[in-house]
Formats: C-alpha cells, structure tokens, sequence
C-alpha cells in the first residue's frame, strides 16, 4: 500500500495580530528593514485565555469536522511543537483530553525545532504504510507559540497558529513515500531548559537553513535529471517561513548552485514559492505550524494529480524535503474558510496593547 496522505485540514490562527511596521516604530526601527528586509507583514499573538493547547485543540476540531471518520478511527495522535509545557506530559496529552480521545492510540510529542510538525506527519504516514496502523488514521498537529525577548532581533518575525491534519486516505493529498532528508549538528537557534526566549545564532541560522536546502533540494534533483527538471515536476514548493525573505534567500541560494542565473531564480521563486507564503505573511513565524500553514495555502485549490514540494527545516538542525499530489478534495479547500474567519475575528493591536501584552 503505497496510497496514504492527508484526508483533512484544519487551521487556526490566534485573535491578536500586530503589524511589523507598528512594531519598527516601537523599536525605533526603520519600518522597511521589517517589510522589505525581512518581508514581514503581520505578527499573530495570543489573547487572553490563547495557548498553544488552545490553537492545537480549534485546528484540530476544524480538522476533524470536515472529515468523514470519527474518533474511533484513530490510533495515534502525534503533536509536533517546541513551546512544550512540560518536560515529561507530551502536548498530546492536554489536545486528546480536550477532544475525548483515549483507549487504543499512541499519544505523543515531537520536538526537533521547526521541524517537528513534519517528523509527526512522516512517521503517521510511515505507521500507515507499515500496515501496523490496521486501517486506522492519525491525527497530526503541528502547533507553535514563536515568541522572543523584547527588542531581540527576532521580534519581528514572531508569530503563532496550528495545522491539523489527518493522515489516512489521500483524499486531500498523497504524501509520496519517497523524501529526501539532510540533517547536520548545530547551536543556530536552541532554548535551554528554564529559559522563556530563545537564544539565537542569526547568520548561522540563515547559513544552515540554506545549507539544508541545499542538501535536500540537491539531493532531490540527482534523482530526476537535474533541478530543472525536477522543479518543473512541481506545480509549486512550499518552505519552512521563519520570515518570507529567508525563502527567497534560500531559493536564490539552490539555484545557483545548479548554475541558474538570478533572474531565472527569480522567476522560479515569483511563479512557484512566493504565492504559497499569502497566510503565512499574516501569521507570522509559527514554527513546527509554518511550512504547514505554507503546505495547506498550495493545496486549497490545486487540481487532482498536480504535485507540490515541502521543504522542512529545524533548528539543530533537521531538513525534509517532501512531494504532495493534491487529491480530489483540494480543490475546494474548504479549510481555507478557517483562515477567513479567523483573519475577519481577529483584531490588530497597537504599540501600547503589545508593551501590555508583552509585560
Ligand atoms: N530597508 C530595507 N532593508 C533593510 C533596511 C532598510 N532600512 N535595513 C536593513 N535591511 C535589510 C538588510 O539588508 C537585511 O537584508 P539582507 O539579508 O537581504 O541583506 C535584512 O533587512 C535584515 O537585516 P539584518 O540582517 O541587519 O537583521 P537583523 O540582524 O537585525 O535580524 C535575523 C535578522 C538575524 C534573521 C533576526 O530576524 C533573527 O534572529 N531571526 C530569528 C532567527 C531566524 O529566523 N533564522 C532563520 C533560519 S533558522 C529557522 O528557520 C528556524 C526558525 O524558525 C527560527
């Protein structure tokens, strides 16, 4: 059985919101080093009562809701996340106690960074193709809190939401058992126990996300006749978004080392990866959720049969390259509804709202 992959989706972004530009001002800034350098927009924030258990639990319901199975049929929940609440009890744990699932499944978190929520789908698919799931699904939640220290160079890159999905019959999207991944010991980005904010080596970090890049991206290509033709069996590519100017980085950086010129490089990136980054430009940075929330914005609408790539990366550092063929169900991306309502619900906060919030 080679035919598993994703038979829902389900968003959810918090209620607060702040836009970068308000943020440059309050840091003294120069507003285009966030919007052109960086090429954010806005950050979401949780509100009173929002956690990272709250986000995880609504995408998950969303998930659940426009999918034809219920709670009996899963066998395994797997929660990706690096804003753990414990050290021992996984995030699982407080999701299946809000949802009511319990008895014969495996429950539990994954933490690898950023690249967490795609370790959680990879071995639901696995699990699925091994035949030890017994026809069972998985639900898969990829859910993030990215918060750093005030006046971090971070801060505008901050951000928050979750992505469920339920693994079982590919109806939204086939997940190709065949992934390229690269993964390299690094301090780029790491938080030790007991601290509240990350600490960050930023150049490094950019250097090993497109170090990583390279290496799945490379990898990818030798087994399809080179890049070209390889990309060109991709409809469009989806990247892990710690901000939208490290993809562009990334990409411009992986072309070149394939011999391509910037402005193919460029047209690549403006036809087929800058177009999958509209939610996440809203969203923020939300971690194990971004590539996710990248992945779902590229499905919600792609015709039956057409292809995607989904480039994870984590800090530490972790990266996968994964192919997506859209099912029959992507082309109404329903769970696009989920971004609507909570874009419309949502409200945008001011410089004093967030020194509160923040305080
Ligand atoms: N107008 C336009 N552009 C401006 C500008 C202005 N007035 N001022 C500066 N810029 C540009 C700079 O030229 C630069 O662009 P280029 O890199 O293309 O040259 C860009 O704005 C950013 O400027 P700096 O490099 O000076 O920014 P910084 O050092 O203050 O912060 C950062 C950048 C280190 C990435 C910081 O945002 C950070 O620490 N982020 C968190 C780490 C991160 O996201 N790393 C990414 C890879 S790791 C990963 O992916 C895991 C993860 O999710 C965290």
């Amino acid at each position: 059985m080679t035919n598993t992959g994703i038979a829902s989706i389900g968003l959810h972004l918090p209620t607060l919101a702040m836009r970068v530009d308000e943020l440059a001002t309050l840091r003294g800034a120069d507003p285009d080093k966030y919007t052109i350098g960086l090429g954010c927009r806005e950050i979401a924030l949780c509100g009173d009562g929002e956690d990272v258990v709250s986000l995880a639990v609504e995408a998950a319901k969303r998930a659940l809701s426009r999918w034809d199975g219920d709670l009996q049929d899963i066998g395994m929940i797997a929660v990706g996340t690096e804003t753990a609440k414990d050290m021992s009890r996984p995030l699982s744990a407080w999701v299946a106690g809000e949802l009511g699932i319990s008895g014969q499944v495996r429950s539990y978190e994954v933490k690898h960074a950023c690249y967490g929520g795609t370790l959680a789908l990879r071995q639901a698919v696995e699990w699925r193709l091994s035949g030890a799931a017994r026809g069972k699904a998985a639900l898969v939640i990829a859910a993030d809190v990215a918060l750093y220290a005030p006046r971090d160079p971070g801060e505008p890159t901050q951000g928050a939401g979750a992505v469920a999905l339920i693994v079982g019959e590919p109806t939204v999207a086939r997940v190709d058992p065949v992934s390229y991944a690269w993964s390299e010991p690094a301090f780029d980005f790491w938080r030790p126990v007991g601290q509240a904010f990350p600490s960050v080596e930023g150049p490094l970090s950019l250097d090993c996300y497109m170090r990583a890049a390279e290496s799945c991206f490379g990898a990818f290509a030798e087994e399809h006749g080179g890049l070209e033709a390889a990309l060109n069996d991709l409809e469009s590519v989806c990247f892990h978004v710690p901000f939208p100017k490290m993809v562009k980085k990334a990409v411009r950086h992986v072309a070149e080392r394939s011999g391509w010129d910037a402005e193919k490089a460029a047209e690549f990136y403006e036809q087929k990866v800058d177009p999958t980054m509209r939610w996440n430009r809203v969203s923020g940075n939300a971690y194990t959720a971004s590539l996710w929330i990248s992945v779902a914005s590229a499905l919600a609408g792609r015709p039956i049969g057409k292809r995607i790539g989904a480039f994870s990366y984590g800090s530490g550092f972790g990266a996968e390259l994964l192919l997506l063929d859209a099912g029959p169900e992507a082309a109404t991306g329903a769970w696009a509804a989920d971004v609507d309502v909570d874009l419309s619900a949502r409200q945008l906060i001011d410089s004093s709202a967030y020194n509160e919030l923040r305080a």
